[in-house]
């Protein structure tokens, strides 16, 4: 699967997106290290803070049928530039998948490739909770 298409699945699983509030339609796609793609959309909320992201969308549909190791994830909107992830994205997909790329695509189709690491530098994270300290 290349990056190109895996930016498709995302843009395509953007149809889905429920943004009555912002009207700012986000699809995710995660591609798992054996191959398989997880979509995901945002979903608002009328209660404003119980809406999820689309990034968070896939990862929490992918953990919650098993999967623990992935690759990259994209993320599709209608912008002229590039969408950034929240920061709250950031960290579940830093805690679920670790240093994975992250694939922006804009309005032309054009790719923008990040390390978690560089969206999210110095994260808290298990270790922080270990109990061998
Ligand atoms: N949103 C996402 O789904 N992903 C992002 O990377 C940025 C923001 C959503 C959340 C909300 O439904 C809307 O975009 C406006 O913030």
């Amino acid at each position: 699967m290349t990056y190109k298409t895996l930016a498709k699945r995302a843009r395509d699983a953007r149809t889905w997106a429920r943004a009555p509030y912002s009207h700012f339609r986000v699809g995710a796609a995660l591609l798992t290290k054996s191959g398989k793609v997880y979509t995901g959309c945002n979903v608002e909320i009328s209660s404003y803070g119980l809406t999820i992201c689309a990034e968070r969308t896939a990862m929490f549909k992918a953990v919650s049928e098993g999967e623990k190791r992935f690759t990259a994830i994209a993320v599709a909107a209608d912008e002229k530039g590039f969408t950034s992830p929240c920061g709250a994205c950031r960290q579940v997909i830093m805690d679920l998948a670790g240093d994975i790329d992250f694939i922006m695509t804009n309005r032309k189709g054009e790719l923008k490739i990040m390390k978690m690491s560089d969206l999210i530098p110095f994260p808290f994270g298990d270790t922080n909770l270990s109990k061998r300290k």
